[in-house]
């Protein structure tokens, strides 16, 4: 019997597109339709009415078991319902009504949520994925824009069974309405699933974005640091690696007047699994004003003093958050907090983040949505941070 497998699930929103992806348990050609989102403006408030109006179609004849079409002709920042349906010739089978919400305008304010290790820490877990679960859950309380996995989202990545039992299936509801994005972290193993299953920018292992007045720069730290395991890394952060050369370009061209970078390793953290070579970057980020870096690995949760030039400097330095996401790991970390460290605290967790043209509010919250730390970043129209 024809059924679906995965998702559907949301990716790569842009003002005026995005690209809804599904899995079905045998090859099947793939619709997609988009209807309008009406609002009743009686009764409880945010109700909308059963969506009716089919706005646009997309079909796709080929056969596949992954499907993926993008939507265009979309109004920005606008929230529409979708509904996937799929056909052989030995069945059919239609999702339910999911909503969507396309990329904001710049100057528009949004909010992102941030996770990780939904299967790194799996090793770990007494819970039987209740943590997975918990996170998610309350993600999808705060109702995000978007939303970014910082790696580790499965135990391992060539392992088909990892996907829907670390990811998909605990995160389904969140990801039918949330648009993601994930960077590869060592549990990946830089398997073909991830490049399956995700419709980010070729090369996929790095990429980058805008979405209001941010610029999201996605690296792969894997590929950077030259281990055994990774035996196709090109260990390498010089001119002349691909990679490093498209971070050196991205961050030259983009004029957003934010910037974020999230890869899986951290530079930063007063615990076990700092990765100090990928400080070598930091110089970069700093001169070409790089915000806040994102990462996980260790997993616990740390957010850095504004750091410059080795030195916490308020004026130019960059925040490190270290989002060790769905687990909690105490004896992680060192005896003693290091010179960078803020704060830091070993819960399983996540991160929401809310953006305007001058602001960016960050709250770390735990499974239960407990808010355990804030910071909050102003940038005045001179460029100028000022940490409150
Ligand atoms: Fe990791």
């Amino acid at each position: 019997m024809l059924t679906i497998m995965k998702g559907p699930y949301l990716q790569w929103p842009t003002e005026n597109s995005i690209t809804i992806m599904w899995e079905t348990s045998e090859p099947a050609s793939s619709t997609v339709n988009v209807l309008m989102a009406e609002r009743i403006h009686s009764g409880y408030q945010g109700n909308y009415k059963k969506p009716e109006q089919v706005l646009v179609t997309v079909d796709e004849k080929e056969y596949s078991t992954i499907h993926q079409l993008t939507v265009n002709h979309l109004e920005p920042n606008t929230l529409y319902f979708y509904q996937v349906r799929s056909v052989n010739e030995r069945g059919e089978i239609e999702s339910g009504y999911h909503y969507l919400k396309t990329a904001v305008r710049r100057g528009e304010s949004f909010s992102f949520t941030v996770t990780s290790e939904t299967g790194g820490y799996s090793g770990f877990d007494k819970s039987e994925g209740q943590i997975n679960r918990n996170i998610f859950s309350q993600m999808q309380r705060y109702r995000p824009d978007i939303t970014l996995f910082i790696g580790d989202i499965v135990n391992d990545g060539n392992n088909y069974e990892d996907w829907e039992k670390y990811f998909f299936g605990p995160g389904k509801e969140f990801l039918t309405n949330t648009p993601f994005y994930s960077c590869l972290g060592n549990h990946e193993d830089n398997a073909s699933w991830y490049y399956d299953f995700f419709a980010y920018d070729s090369p996929k292992n790095y990429y980058s974005f805008d979405y209001g007045d941010t610029h999201f720069i996605c690296l792969d730290s894997t590929d950077f640091i030259e281990r055994e395991t990774y035996p196709n890394s090109s260990g390498k952060m010089a001119p002349g690696n691909e990679q490093f050369d498209f971070f050196v370009r991205d961050l030259k061209s983009t004029s957003a007047k934010w910037k974020i970078v999230y890869f899986h390793y951290p530079p930063f953290v007063s615990g076990g699994y700092q990765v100090e070579d990928l400080q070598e970057l930091s110089p970069l980020m700093e001169q070409y004003g790089v915000d806040l870096v994102i990462n996980s690995h260790t997993i616990v949760y740390e957010r850095s003093h504004p750091i410059c030039n080795g030195k916490v400097d308020f004026e130019k330095g960059i925040v490190y958050i270290v989002a060790g996401g769905a687990g909690a790991m105490p004896d992680w970390f060192l005896p003693k907090r290091s010179w960078h460290t803020a704060q830091s605290l070993a819960v399983p967790h996540f991160l929401n983040v809310v953006m305007t043209t001058n602001s960016l509010e960050l709250h770390a919250l735990d499974e239960h949505g407990r808010l355990f730390d804030k910071f909050c970043l102003y940038k005045e129209s001179t460029g100028k941070r000022i940490h409150l």
